[in-house]
């Protein structure tokens, strides 16, 4: 990717973890190279309005599905990327469960390789498990050895506790971390949505929130045997975040992110039959959705990540229990984040920039602070601005975006990311 680019970004606020000022940002040579008033901008720079709006930190998906290798009718590292943009993040994590999953280093220096031609930086998550079969471990060492920092079976939790207590024992030996998609299979069997009032109403089979909190349960003790850190993805349900705030005050190292549809939307949508509201963990009741918002503004819960999983029309146009599960999720997440969660602006960006960056291994380039010679990964947000979600305008190849018609508040108006305007009055630049 070019960094020659030389960007201004005037009259913005700049917000980050060590808080807000005003201050216009000089971009060059894909770092910061001037913070403060009254900057005197390089002739030919690019000069991107940022008036009224918040100058931050790129944010960072620690959970993404780009479907390549396998899946490119769903998702391209390419096309993935560009969403990503659009929805103000300069990074995402590349989930491994593709085709052939990525459970290798040959098959993680393949889609790093696809990430350095993408316009926002894509890292990488390697398998836990060989195929994330949950049988035996995959080569941690040398996926770790090109820099992959994070690990998961994601789409599957680990069923097997002796399988995961070696395989933290070995990620703390790495100095890597595991991240748990919490679900007991032979709890969730067969459960198509949230087992609940709605289910029994439908008649769909439900899977019960227990299934996610049981291994929630275990992972906890597992962690606490171990020492080794432990990420929670997309936790859903009041139980499991209550675990996990116990487990934070007993001083455990554990992380745990939720998804924006985990706080934005309920399992009585499901009603609809419509398979674009079927996603694993289900949506739940409107009291695990408050859970999760609690959770979010009082530490709980360390990051917002969009579990961003595309699947072409023709498999979500399925019946309900045969579509697979799963909705986009990168050009909304942060305006969800910003009208639903209730949360001030400063908090959000923690959830989703540099708390997630952090959680990832990315602090060298991602998650500020805005300060010279830091890698210029920005995004710039109009906190206040009202828009409608349109299916249509999505760079994502897919279109199973639940929150089509959907008003909400907050929207990105650039992304620059390595130096570069990738996004500009909120429209991609390539
Ligand atoms: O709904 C989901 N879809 N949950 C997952 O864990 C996997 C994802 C996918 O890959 O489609």
């Amino acid at each position: 990717m070019s960094s020659g680019e030389v960007v201004v970004l005037r009259g913005g606020t700049l917000v980050d973890a060590s808080g807000r000022r005003r201050a216009d940002v000089v971009v060059s040579g894909g770092v910061v190279a001037a913070v403060g008033t009254d900057l005197d901008p390089p002739s030919g720079a690019l000069q991107l309005d940022a008036s009224g709006a918040v100058v931050a930190p790129g944010l960072v998906d620690i959970h993404t599905h780009l479907r390549e290798p396998g899946m490119e009718e769903a998702e391209t590292v390419e096309s993935g990327a560009r969403a990503a943009a659009l929805g103000g993040y300069t990074a995402v994590v590349a989930m491994p469960n593709t085709d052939p999953p990525v459970d290798s280093a040959a098959v993680a220096s393949r889609v790093l390789g696809l990430g350095r031609n993408a316009c926002v930086e894509v890292a990488v998550a390697g398998a836990i498990t060989v195929g994330r079969e949950g049988r035996r471990l995959a080569p941690l060492a040398e996926m770790a050895a090109l820099g992959v920092a994070l690990f998961t079976d994601d789409g599957a939790g680990v069923q097997d506790a002796r399988l995961m207590r070696r395989a933290l024992e070995y990620a703390s030996a790495l100095g890597v971390t595991l991240a748990e998609h919490c679900e007991d299979a032979s709890l969730a069997a067969g459960g198509q949505m949230h087992e609940g009032a709605w289910s029994s109403r439908l008649g769909i089979p439900g899977q019960p929130a227990e299934a996610e909190e049981v291994m929630v349960m275990r992972d906890i003790a597992l962690c606490r045997l171990t020492g080794a850190p432990v990420h929670f993805l997309h936790l859903s349900t009041r139980g499991s975040l209550a675990l996990v705030r116990a487990a934070k005050a007993g001083g455990l190292p554990v992380t745990a992110e939720a998804a924006p549809h985990h706080f934005s939307l309920t399992d009585a949508l499901v009603a609809s039959f419509d398979p674009v509201f079927k996603v694993n963990p289900p949506l739940r009741g409107p009291d695990d959705v408050a859970a999760v918002r609690a959770a979010l503004s009082d530490g709980t819960l360390d990051a917002i990540a969009t579990d961003h999983a595309p699947h072409p029309p023709e498999a979500k146009e399925l019946p309900f229990d045969q579509a697979p599960p799963g909705m986009l999720g990168l050009e909304t997440a942060l305006a969800l984040a910003l009208t639903e969660a209730a949360l001030p602006l400063e908090s959000v960006l923690a959830l989703m920039s540099w708390q997630p960056a952090r959680i990832a291994g990315l602090r060298s380039t991602q998650g500020g602070p805005v300060e010279v010679g830091r890698p210029a990964n920005l995004c710039v947000v109009d906190p206040s601005t009202r828009w409608v979600v349109d299916p249509a305008r999505s760079a994502s190849r897919s279109r199973n975006n639940p929150y089509a018609g959907r008003e909400l508040t907050g929207a990105v108006r650039h992304t620059v990311a390595a130096g570069v305007a990738v996004v500009v009055d909120g429209e991609g630049r390539r």
